[in-house]
């Protein structure tokens, strides 16, 4: 059984695009620059923001940050916008979610120049990305499809399920597994509605669980020798921790892992490869590779 180690292969793929961005400078450009919109001072997206702002740091690349207070008006959030669209210094740039209950998320998100969402929540490149074109691909999905190449993980041919259908992971995992020439898979995607969600995961050679729903994966739930990605991370409560909570995933790690050819644990699967994915979409985005 091979443990997947998310943190490793992203901070290799990290200095990967640390040296890419230094041959860029070397010969005579400007380092790729991402922005980041945070709206309020929730204490999760402050964490994320902080964390992505570092990684452009080891990445080589210029960061800017834009902190707008949560009573802002969706008017004034969406000329921050259009601000950012028409700046040919900044590359890519991202809004930080939640965003507070008076601003439509929807409205703020079609606002982004598709060329500049590297964030990949755009309908363009959702839409790009259904069709197989070339586009912007959200970090997690991404990050997860390239853990499994990394790791050499067979998936043309292979039947996939995938628990969820969130707009942020699972309806474009599922794109992914099925497209052509990417993963080739037979996919099945499980959700709150399904009936028979033990017998669809016992048939999967690749379990994708994406439902937020702590050790929701039980052993009688996995075939052996199945590939498992564990894409929860949920706060529970643990007072030996020095916060009060750990992170939990979707899958019940230390009945699942003994039966799989491949896990991801929470922490260290999934999670560092995000942001990780966003550095990438980010240099793409500075080479205009996706949008000529
Ligand atoms: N909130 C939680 N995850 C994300 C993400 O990937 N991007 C943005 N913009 N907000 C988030």
């Amino acid at each position: 059984m091979v443990i997947i180690d998310g943190k490793a292969t992203a901070a290799a793929i990290k200095a990967e695009i640390a040296a890419q961005v230094k041959d860029i400078v070397a010969s005579g450009g400007r380092p790729p620059h991402l922005g980041a919109i945070l709206v309020g001072h929730d204490g999760g997206s402050e964490t994320y923001v902080h964390n992505k702002v570092l990684a452009c740091e080891a990445c080589g690349f210029r960061s800017t940050l834009i902190r707008l207070e949560d009573d802002i008006t969706e008017g004034e959030l969406l000329d921050k916008i259009h601000e950012l669209n028409a700046d040919d210094e900044v590359d890519g740039f991202i809004v930080q979610l939640p965003l507070p209950a008076h601003i439509n998320e929807r409205r703020i998100i079609e606002a982004i120049d598709y060329r500049k969402d590297v964030d990949g929540f755009h309908p363009i490149n959702i839409g790009r990305m259904a069709l197989g074109m070339p586009s912007f691909i959200s970090a997690t999905p991404k990050g997860i499809y390239t853990l499994m190449q990394r790791y050499g993980i067979e998936t043309s041919g292979k039947k996939c399920v995938i628990l969820g259908r969130s707009n942020i992971v699972g309806q474009p995992m599922a794109q992914l597994m099925m497209q052509k020439k990417m993963g080739d898979a037979t996919v099945t995607v499980c959700h709150s509605h399904s009936a028979n969600i033990k017998e669809e995961c016992l048939q999967a050679d690749i379990i994708i669980a994406a439902i937020g729903r702590p050790q929701f994966l039980t052993a009688d739930m996995v075939k052996p020798g199945a590939v498992v990605i564990d894409v929860g991370t949920t706060r529970v409560a643990d007072a030996s921790r020095p916060k009060g909570f750990r992170l939990s995933g979707d899958v019940d790690f230390e009945h699942v892992a003994p039966l799989c050819s491949a896990i991801t644990p929470v922490p260290g699967g999934v999670g560092p490869m995000t942001i990780c994915m966003l550095m990438l979409n980010t240099l793409a985005a500075a080479r205009h590779e996706y949008f000529k």
